[in-house]
């Protein structure tokens, strides 16, 4: 039977030598987790006496498919199995088999945001809203939160085929339509709940940004007051948890999106990061790949590890790449001292302090001598390194933004902090908090220092509309693009700081320290504020499924340059990376939906586009399950993908001329006439060929061709391409930087 099995695998496909194998050394008998992936779905095959057949030929013995720890067949082929090294390298050397890489972790890298995209409650919205299904994989779902209660809601759509994951604490309503939890290793910990149910807050936040209901009064104790909703208050939610206290497991990655594409959603939206530069070793990469084949667009987090160039952590150009920036809401925490000086700081402090003075103590004046602490430890204000004697009913100045752990442990009514000030949001604290610059907390020392009785208070926080936004997150991950560095990325930005959206109620609105490890917040709220790239990727995910209510058909690429050509431009003079920092712009969902002219790619562009990147035809069959190969002639086939944007990667001082072939497909005004505005800096000369794009008809393709000659004398020079017919501007934008 199972030798039958691996002759039919035989013939359906090649013998792959140039399957991908990334190892890790460990000894002959340390097995641990493996990912085996096998490309597209073969309707032929049988997939578990496949699966166990060849590993019954790696491992000599008899393996039952119970140990699998994941058999991926729904949607594309491949399975999770404990391995040695040996054994995997083996595997990798097996017919169909595409890679095979360790099952490692990624991590998890209102609201008035979308009013500020310009997206208001009243906007026009298809009947069809309610049919669109967002995946959501994260930590899970609050399911009793406001933002997810059903009422009004019909049915699931038809076209629904996923679950909802029978377990004692959780139930699906109509809203959330579907759930599931993926845990290969069982590793779960106490503050786990073995179901959909999300004990950390993160899934709970990041679904209500794209689709959370209108709820009116959210706010985190009165702060961010307003109505929070998501992009699509009316689509569906399926929830697929993946993430756990421990982490996100790439196996379990991989069994929610096996899942999801078979389920039938619409958008997938993973707020969650890792990368490798080889797509397919890469679990996020692969899902994505499967996903768009399917017509299913994933949006991405672009990673927290900004502001430095090249620290992008999701670039696939199959994915949307989600970029943070701010909205025009902005927190801040003053705090008085005894000589009536304010200061501002930035934090999310729900304490009121009444206005009433406390002594304040600088944190190197109070090391505990007992722990054997000195000034150089306690100015920090770490975990036990304060003197509770000193420090009990006072406020303390610390060095250091740190979780205000150390400073309440040891009796503090407050704290100040001071740092190399941030862009970066501002986040709960367990006690009363403000996170300073280093300019005024060098005023407050002097303060302390000079003052016989030194006193302070710190305030409710606050918020003010910020005038220069939107500009870009320091946090947020920068270019290029590691992979392919003539595709940019990010794609674009969205809002992904001081964001007011959805919690669990059982979690801390504090982030909790890694090293105490305990939760002294008691505070149990259902909506809190937190920023990262993870709150900026659901915002893609709402605006790409409002694009998707509209249009149906679009393929995933069309809704990416919907979004893309018409994004709101940003400056390098706010945003240091320039388009390494934000991509198109700052999403403009309202327009997106009627954008004119679409930049459209379909999978076999993709397959030609990895040629050019070095992927062999066998390999790509692998991945396909088709007869795709690589067409001759592709080295110019990385420019030539049709994406909505241009970068050009150049040796410095060299002088550039090259040439990018594009399409663009008519979903605007049957009859139009599009005339192209390219703006271009001094030294680069970018001319399209032809100038004028005449449209006769609606989904008429035309081609050109954009020429970029000339040097360029900076890192990073930015210029854009604008078709415009006088009612759509359909832009791109241009980006010639020094290789390095
Ligand atoms: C707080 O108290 C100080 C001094 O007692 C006073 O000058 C100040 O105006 C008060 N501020 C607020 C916001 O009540
Ligand atoms: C000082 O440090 C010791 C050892 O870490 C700890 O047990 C003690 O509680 C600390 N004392 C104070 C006053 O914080
Ligand atoms: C002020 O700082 C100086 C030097 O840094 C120190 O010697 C002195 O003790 C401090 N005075 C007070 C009141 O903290
Ligand atoms: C591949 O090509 C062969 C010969 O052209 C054809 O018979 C076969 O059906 C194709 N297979 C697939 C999966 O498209
Ligand atoms: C790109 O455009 C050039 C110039 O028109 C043309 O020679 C070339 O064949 C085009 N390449 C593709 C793949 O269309």
């Amino acid at each position: 039977m199972a030798g039958k099995t691996t002759s039919l695998l035989m013939l359906l496909l090649l013998s792959f030598a140039s399957t991908l194998l990334i190892g890790h050394s460990t000894s002959q008998n340390d097995r641990k987790a493996y990912i085996v992936y096998m490309g597209n779905k073969r309707n032929e095959v049988s997939t578990a006496s496949l699966y166990t057949s060849m590993l019954q030929d790696v491992i000599g013995s008899h393996i039952g498919p119970e140990s699998l720890l994941y058999s991926y067949k729904r949607s594309f082929h491949g399975f999770a199995v404990e391995l040695t090294e040996q054994e995997a390298q083996k595997m990798a050397g097996m017919d169909g088999v595409v890679s095979v890489f360790p099952n490692k972790k990624k991590e998890l890298h209102t609201t008035r945001s979308w009013d500020f995209l310009g997206l208001p409650k009243q906007v026009d919205r298809p009947t069809t809203e309610s049919d669109v299904i967002i995946g959501v994989f994260d930590t899970g779902i609050w399911p009793e939160s406001d933002s997810f209660n059903d009422k009004g809601f019909g049915p699931p759509p038809i076209k629904w085929k996923g679950k909802c994951q029978a377990s004692t604490d959780f139930t699906c309503n109509n809203k959330i339509i579907g759930a599931k939890y993926y845990r290969s290793d069982r590793d779960f910990q106490k503050e786990d709940f073995r179901s959909p149910r999300d004990s950390e807050g993160h899934g709970t936040h990041v679904a209500s940004i794209a689709a959370g209901n209108l709820v009116s009064k959210a706010s985190v104790k009165g702060i961010g007051l307003g109505t929070a909703r998501g992009g699509l208050p009316s689509a569906r939610i399926a929830v697929y948890k993946v993430c756990w206290y421990l982490g996100c497991d790439d196996a379990d990655i991989l069994a929610a999106f096996d899942d999801a594409i078979a389920d039938g959603v619409d958008i997938i939206s993973i707020s969650i990061g890792g990368s490798s530069d080889n797509y397919f070793i890469d679990t996020i990469a692969i899902g994505a790949f499967h996903a768009m084949r399917n017509g299913i667009l994933t949006s991405t987090s672009a990673g927290n590890r900004g502001p430095n160039l090249a620290t992008l952590s999701s670039f696939a150009p199959w994915s949307l790449s989600v970029a943070a920036s701010t909205i025009d809401r902005k927190f801040y925490t003053k705090v008085r001292l005894g000589n009536n000086k304010f200061y501002e700081g930035i934090s999310i402090n729900t304490f009121d302090l009444k206005n009433e003075s406390y002594p304040i103590i600088y944190g190197g004046d109070a090391p505990n001598k007992t722990g054997e602490y000195d000034s150089s430890r306690s100015r920090y204000c770490y975990e036990d390194s304060l003197d509770k004697k000193l420090v009990k009913g006072k406020i303390v100045l610390c060095d250091v933004e740190n979780y205000g752990v150390g400073q309440l442990l040891a009796g503090a009514v407050g704290t100040v902090m001071q740092g190399r000030r941030p862009s970066s949001g501002a986040f709960a604290f367990p006690l009363p908090a403000a996170y300073l610059s280093l300019e005024d907390g060098g005023d407050i020392y002097l303060y302390i220092n000079s003052t016989r009785s030194p006193t302070a208070t710190i305030f409710k926080t606050d918020d003010r509309k910020d005038p220069f936004a939107p500009y870009i997150a320091e946090f947020s991950s920068r270019g290029p693009n590691p992979a392919a560095h003539n595709i940019l990325k990010p794609d674009l930005a969205a809002p992904g700081v001081d964001i007011l959206a959805a919690w669990s109620p059982i979690s801390s609105i504090s982030p909790i320290s890694p090293i105490s490890n305990v939760n002294f917040d008691k505070r149990a709220l259902s909506y809190n504020i937190i920023s990262g790239t993870s709150m900026s990727c659901p915002h893609g995910s709402g605006a790409a499924a409002y694009i998707k209510s509209f249009h149906p058909t679009w393929s995933p690429a069309a809704i990416k340059s919907a979004l893309m050509t018409t994004a709101v431009p940003m400056s390098l003079e706010e945003s240091s990376g320039a388009e390494f920092a934000y991509g198109a712009g700052n999403i403009n969902p309202h327009k997106s939906a009627n954008p004119g002219l679409i930049y459209d790619i379909d999978a076999l562009d993709y397959i030609a586009f990895l040629c050019g990147q070095g992927y062999s035809t066998k390999l790509l069959q692998a991945i396909t399950g088709d007869n795709s190969s690589c067409p001759k002639g592709t080295d110019g086939k990385v420019f030539d993908l049709n994406y909505p944007s241009f970068a050009l990667s150049t040796p410095s001082s060299n002088s550039i001329s090259h040439v990018f072939n594009r399409t663009v497909t008519n979903v605007g005004t049957s009859t139009s006439t599009y005339k192209a505005k390219v703006s271009a800096p001094t030294g680069l000369s970018i001319k399209v060929n032809p100038s004028v794009l005449s449209f006769t008809s609606l989904k008429q393709k035309l081609s050109f061709v954009l020429t970029i000659k000339g040097t360029i004398d900076r890192q990073i020079v930015s210029a854009s391409l604008i078709w415009d017919d006088g009612t759509f501007q359909v832009r791109s934008p241009i980006v010639v930087y020094e290789a390095f």
